[in-house]
């Protein structure tokens, strides 16, 4: 929901205060301009009002003794003063001598005011016109009024009156509180129709639509705004409306077009889960597989082996066996030297027959190379790590990266300590840590095999390197792993040692020849 900040004036509440001040403005000039004309125009009639009276005076006046009896004309003046208690002066003169005389009077007059008529209204008034003069004393207006006393048809005589506009004054003053208050009356009604307009077509349909814009964003994008108004605002809701609509299509099509994404991703990661397990299945048996293959080569190696020396010496064994029988019944020391000689001959035949089995075994000169032995050994991790974590296995490793190379033939190698690994999983069939580290000492290479398993017994530590020596269950393993490996490793110019406890584990450190030329 918006809210505006509290130190902020609404929109209508700023359209009323402006509207107000415009129009409580034009209402004071329009007043205030009015007034003054009228106030223009009362002041002259009250003027001209006080020049007929002097006029009046002037024309009551008929003779020069009329004019000069002083008593009868203040008693006449008083009487009008008392009549009207605004005539503050009046003053009655003779100009028929050069200078005006004074022949009557009556009240006291402002003082400021009283002189004696100057030489340009004495002019005016022998001409026959009247003077008005209006001048303020102490913040209060005059009107001076002087008209002619005719005696025939010269002007004799002069009439002047002061008359205070003190009344006059007070009734407009209360008349320009009259306009304040009408000014102010007619404001108020104003303000409180604008409140009201403005709240019905402004206020109330604005606060609806922001009403119905936060409970769209809250979320409910059904809402419709209902304000029918044929002006701006209603324009605003239509659209909003229109807007409303347009939002939900597209909402509703992107939560259809989420729907089928995430059918579509589900089904994905289960074909993907599906996979993987398919994978890693395959990979665990191809990773025992290899394992096995190993081992059968090796058996395939003793067996052919042993059927090749079986048909080899087969024949010249039983002959000797033979003649062996005979020999103790011969009874000729001739026929004994001919049997021995057979026998001598049928042996070197069964040596000659082991060195020809031993040659077809022994394989061909491995090819030489750089070989990379850490590689060598994250290679074989990658291959056995199936089966090593099937069997709860954890690997540590702690290979140092610039290691020299080695050379030599990778497969034997790989081969030896393919046989290494083999041997730490089958120490540990209830699972436990297999390290492997590399070294670089001196320029040679050493990498160290170290299990958690069962160790090998102390009486054993002399043999485990003999061909055919093994603890494991027949069938199981050949004994010939061991003697394999030590024949690859010094074979490449280097050694394996072993150091071993009965149920504490046992760490191979296999020594290696690192390359003059070259370290990794
Ligand atoms: N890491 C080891 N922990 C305990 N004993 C071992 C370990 N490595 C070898 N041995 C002992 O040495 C014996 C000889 O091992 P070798 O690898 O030569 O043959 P094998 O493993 O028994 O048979 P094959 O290698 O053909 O499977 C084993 O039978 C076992 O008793
Ligand atoms: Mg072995």
């Amino acid at each position: 929901m918006v809210r505006l900040p509290r130190w902020n004036v609404g929109l209508q509440s700023k359209i009323t205060l402006y509207l107000i001040a415009i129009v409580v403005s034009v209402l004071s000039i329009a007043i205030t301009a009015s007034r003054l004309v009228i106030e223009r125009q009362a002041r002259l009639l009250l003027r001209s009002e006080y020049i007929t009276l002097v006029r009046q005076i002037g024309a009551g006046i008929g003779t020069l003794e009329e004019l000069r009896n002083r008593s009868v004309l203040e008693q006449e003046l008083a009487k009008l003063r008392e009549i009207d208690p605004e005539i503050v002066l009046m003053e009655i003169f003779d100009l028929t001598s050069g200078v005006p005389q004074m022949t009557a009077r009556s009240g006291a007059g402002v003082r400021e005011l009283s002189a004696l008529p100057n030489e340009s209204e004495i002019g005016m008034i022998r001409r026959g016109d009247p003077v008005a003069r209006l001048a303020e004393v102490n913040g209060q207006l005059f009107w001076e009024i002087q008209g002619p006393v005719r005696i025939g048809t010269e002007a004799s005589g002069l009439v002047l009156a002061q008359v205070s506009m003190r009344r006059f004054e007070a009734l407009v003053a209360r008349d320009r509180l009259y306009a304040a208050l009408v000014t102010m009356a007619v404001a108020a009604v104003i303000l409180v129709f604008l409140v009201w307009y403005l709240r019905r077509k402004i206020g109330q349909p604005m606060a609806s639509l922001v009403g119905e814009m936060a409970r769209v964003e809250a979320g409910d994008l059904e809402r419709q705004v209902s304000i029918e108004s044929p002006d701006e605002i209603g324009a605003l809701a239509a659209q909003f409306n229109r807007m409303l609509f347009r939002v939900r299509e597209g909402t509703e099509a992107v939560r259809l077009l989420n729907e089928s994404l995430q059918d579509r991703v589900e089904q994905a990661t289960t074909e993907v889960n599906r996979r993987y397990e398919d994978l890693a299945r395959v990979n665990r048996r191809l990773s025992e597989m290899q394992l096995r293959l190993a081992h059968s080569e090796r058996l395939a190696a003793a067996g052919q082996m042993a059927a090749a020396l079986a048909h080899k010496i087969g024949t010249p064994l039983h002959s000797t066996l033979g003649h062996l029988q005979r020999l103790k019944r011969d009874t000729s020391e001739e026929k004994r030297e001919e049997r021995l000689k057979i026998i001598e001959s049928q042996l070197e035949r069964m040596v000659q027959s082991i060195q020809e089995v031993l040659e077809t075994v022994r394989k061909p000169a491995p090819p030489m190379g750089p070989v990379e032995v850490n590689a060598l050994l994250r290679g074989l991790l990658d291959l056995t790590m199936p089966v090593i974590s099937l069997r709860g296995i954890e690997v540590e490793t702690g290979f140092e990266e610039r290691l020299p190379m080695t050379l030599g033939d990778a497969g034997e190698l790989q081969e030896a300590f393919l046989n290494l690994l083999t041997n730490a999983m089958d120490a540990m069939p209830n699972g436990g840590v297999l390290r492997l580290e590399t070294r670089s000492i001196d320029g040679a290479i050493r990498v160290t095999v170290a299990d958690t398993g069962v160790g090998i017994a102390e009486a054993d530590l002399p043999k485990i390197f003999e061909p055919f020596f093994t603890t494991k269950e027949r069938g199981k393993g050949t004994g010939l792993g061991l003697s394999i490996c030590r024949n690859i490793v010094r074979g490449h110019g280097g050694e394996i040692e072993v150091e071993s406890r009965r149920g504490a584990g046992t760490t191979w450190v296999l020594t290696l020849p690192g390359r003059d030329d070259e370290t990794r």
